[in-house]
């Protein structure tokens, strides 16, 4: 039987130990279980993270192993090396392919019957092999994707246009990584076309600042890693987002990487696109109407990681 109100994390480093700190802070869930391929690490982050629940939201918070996770309504795995500076996320798909296939392994051994979401890095590839050998049905396997990249999104667009972020309906889809692209057509401030805003806001043309701001985004993790060795609250942030709208069962729209089935012409593989997420998980992938070269931006996004997921060994 699954208890929705527990979750699992797997992998207690810098992001895993994030989410389950923002997880705590929400109040999201009244169980955490911490697990780590080193015991004490997970003992460790589940006592610090513990101390500071007379601040915030009465819980468990603790280090377990496989068994326990066996009702976890969402199991949050972020097991696997980071990115170095100067590596990309794709440089990690095999040494994170086998540890995800490991985990898997041990999900399907203690039967769980949760959704399963994905934060490890290269996310998309990661996502369809954790799909793949886990045998789950596709809606309950889902990956963070460009989550975090749409957060960024509109963090930037409403620095540089003086707006609540909160406002900014903007959102990146394609790979979590350096082929990921912005969904233009459909961007736009409490309603008013993106375009119109910035006018508003004096800006006789914004396409210089949209490139920019694409780049931005696109590049946000190589500047962070160059500066402080590693990502992780933003992350922490985005993958709380999607848990809470798992177990609330909000029917949130969120860029979650998902596997298509003929959506947009792709098939045979997980990359963001938006979905609604409940507590079915993906409970349905969204086909919009990008422009054309949004549609053959995204092509080429899927034509990379098909690339990438032919050659795991
Ligand atoms: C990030 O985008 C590295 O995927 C991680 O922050």
């Amino acid at each position: 039987m699954i208890n929705i109100q527990k979750a699992a994390v797997i992998g207690c480093g810098f992001v895993g130990s994030s989410i389950a700190y923002a997880l705590m802070q929400k109040g999201t869930f009244s169980e955490i279980v911490l697990l780590d391929a080193n015991q004490k690490k997970a003992e460790g982050e589940a006592m610090d993270i513990s101390h500071g629940l007379p601040f915030a939201h009465a819980m468990d918070i603790y280090a377990g192993g496989y068994e326990d996770i066996r009702d976890a309504s969402v199991i949050i795995i972020t097991a696997g090396a980071n990115q170095k500076p100067g590596e990309s996320r794709l440089d990690l798909v095999q040494k994170n392919a086998k540890i995800m296939k490991s985990v898997i392994g041990e999900i399907k051994r203690v039967k769980c019957e949760g959704i399963l979401l994905v934060v490890s890095n290269p996310v998309d590839i990661l996502t369809y092999v954790a799909l793949k050998e886990s045998g789950f049905p596709p809606s309950r396997v889902i990956g963070s994707g460009t989550v975090l990249d749409t957060a960024r999104l509109k963090y930037i667009l409403s620095e540089k246009l003086k707006v609540d972020s909160r406002n900014v309906h903007a959102f990146i889809i394609g790979e979590h990584g350096d082929s990921e692209l912005a969904a233009w057509s459909c961007a736009n401030i409490y309603g008013i076309p993106l375009q119109e805003f910035a006018r508003m806001k004096g800006y006789k043309s914004f396409a210089k600042e949209m490139d920019e701001i694409y780049h931005a985004v696109r590049d946000s993790a190589y500047e962070i890693i160059e500066r402080k060795g590693a990502t992780y609250y933003g992350i922490g942030m985005a993958a709380a987002r999607i848990a809470e709208s798992i177990v609330r069962d909000s029917h949130t729209v969120a860029p979650v990487s998902v596997l298509l089935n003929g959506e947009y012409g792709l098939s045979g593989l997980c990359l963001s696109i938006p979905a609604i997420v409940g507590n079915e998980g993906a409970e349905q992938v969204l086909e919009i109407a990008f422009s054309e070269e949004e549609n053959e931006k995204l092509k080429k996004s899927a034509g990379e990681l098909k690339t990438v997921l032919e050659n795991i060994r």
